[in-house]
C-alpha cells in the first residue's frame, strides 16, 4: 500500500545549484524558488549557509535570503548547516528551519566536513541545541547511507549507528541519503527494518536518492511501501555532491510526481508548472534536464 499523501521536500535550489559549475546569479535563485512555490512544492530547502570556500556556488545564501523575504522563511524552508557558525548567519537571515549533515563514513566525513564522524558529531550538537532553543525544526541528513565511493558498500549496522547518533541529539526528521546512486531496492528494505529496530521509525525518515544507477524511482517506490512518506527530489533532477564523485543528480521531482499521479498519490504539485520551471531553469544553465519526464512533456 502508499500514502495517500506524500510530502516532496524539494532540494534543487541546494543540492542542485550547489553541483552547478558556474555560479547561478541570486536573483535566478530567487526567481527558482518563487517557481517551485507557484508550482505548488511546500517543503523547498533554498540553500547552504557553509563556508564558501567550500561551496562557492551558495556563497550568496544571506542575499538570496534576502531577496526571497518571508517566501524563504518558515518551518518549510530549511537550509544546510554545518556549524555554529553557519547556523547564527541562517538565524540573521530570519530562516525557520535547519538541515545539519552527517556521513556514514568516515572518508566521507574527512571530504565533505573536513573531521572524523565523530568530531563531526561533536560539531553538530551545540548547533541543534540552539536552533532548537530558537524554535527551529531540524533535520539531520545522513550521507553514503548505501556505498561510498571510497569505502564501497557501507554496512548496514554502520549506517544505522551514525543515523542513531544524530537522532539522539533531538532531531525532528532523518533523511538517509544513497549520495552515489548506488542503493538498490532490497538494500533500501533492510535500511529501514535496521532503523526500526532501532526505534528511529518510518514516521520520522525522509529518503534521499540520487538516480546515478537510475534506481532512485524503484528505491523510493520500495520506501513507499515501507510506510516513507518524505520523498527528496529535485527539480528538473538537478544536483550531485562537489565533495563526492560520481554521484549525479537527485530523483527528479518530475519524475517523482508522475509516478505519484499514476498512482493517485497527493503531492499538491501542478507538473507542467514545475516542467516549466525546469525548461526554463535549463535555460539558464545553458543544458538540458536530464529528467525524462521533463524531456517526454516538454518534448525537448
Ligand atoms: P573547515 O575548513 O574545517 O572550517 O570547514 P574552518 O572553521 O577551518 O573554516 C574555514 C573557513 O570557512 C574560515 O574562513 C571560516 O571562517 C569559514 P577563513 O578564515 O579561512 O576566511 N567558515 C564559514 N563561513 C561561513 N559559514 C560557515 C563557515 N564555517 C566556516 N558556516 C566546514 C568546516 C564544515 C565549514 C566545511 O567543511 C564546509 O563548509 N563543508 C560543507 C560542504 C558541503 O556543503 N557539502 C555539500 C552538502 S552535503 C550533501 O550534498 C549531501 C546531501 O545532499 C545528502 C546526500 O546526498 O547524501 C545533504
Ligand atoms: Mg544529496
Amino acid at each position: 500500500d502508499l500514502p495517500p499523501r506524500v510530502t516532496i521536500y524539494e532540494v534543487g535550489a541546494r543540492d542542485g545549484l550547489q553541483n552547478e559549475k558556474g555560479v547561478v546569479p541570486t536573483d535566478v535563485k530567487a526567481q527558482f524558488v518563487r517557481r517551485l512555490v507557484a508550482a505548488g512544492l511546500q517543503t523547498i530547502e533554498t540553500t547552504s549557509f557553509v563556508s564558501p570556500r567550500w561551496v562557492p556556488q551558495l556563497a550568496d545564501a544571506t542575499e538570496l535570503l534576502a531577496d526571497l523575504g518571508e517566501v524563504g522563511r518558515g518551518p518549510l524552508r530549511p537550509v544546510l548547516v554545518p556549524n555554529e557558525r553557519g547556523l547564527e548567519r541562517a538565524l540573521e537571515a530570519g530562516v525557520g528551519a535547519v538541515a545539519i549533515f552527517g556521513s556514514a563514513t568516515e572518508t566521507f566525513a574527512q571530504k565533505n566536513l573536513g573531521r572524523s564522524r565523530e568530531e563531526s558529531v561533536e560539531m553538530f550538537k551545540p548547533v541543534v541545541k540552539r536552533a532548537q532553543d530558537a524554535g527551529l525544526w531540524v533535520r539531520a541528513y545522513v550521507s553514503m547511507c548505501f556505498g561510498d565511493p571510497w569505502e564501497g558498500p557501507v554496512p548496514v549496522g554502520q549506517v544505522a549507528d551514525a543515523c542513531a547518533e544524530l537522532m539522539d541529539l533531538g532531531c525532528d526528521q532523518l533523511s538517509i541519503g544513497d549520495t552515489i546512486g548506488t542503493g538498490t531496492a532490497g538494500h533500501v528494505e533492510a535500511l529501514l527494518a535496521e532503523l526500526g529496530r532501532r526505534d528511529i521509525g518510518v514516521e520520522r525518515i525522509g529518503v534521499h536518492f540520487h538516480d546515478t544507477y537510475g534506481q532512485a524511482l524503484a528505491n523510493t517506490l520500495t520506501a513507499l511501501r515501507a510506510g516513507v512518506s518524505v520523498v527528496d527530489a529535485s527539480t528538473g533532477g538537478l544536483g550531485g555532491c562537489p565533495y563526492a564523485k560520481s554521484a549525479t543528480g537527485n530523483l527528479a521531482t518530475e519524475d517523482l510526481v508522475w509516478m505519484l499521479d499514476g498512482a493517485g498519490v497527493e503531492t499538491g504539485v501542478d507538473l507542467d508548472a514545475l516542467v516549466e520551471t525546469s525548461v526554463w531553469m535549463a535555460e539558464q544553465l545553458g543544458k538540458p534536464s536530464p529528467s525524462r519526464v521533463v524531456k517526454a512533456l516538454a518534448g525537448a
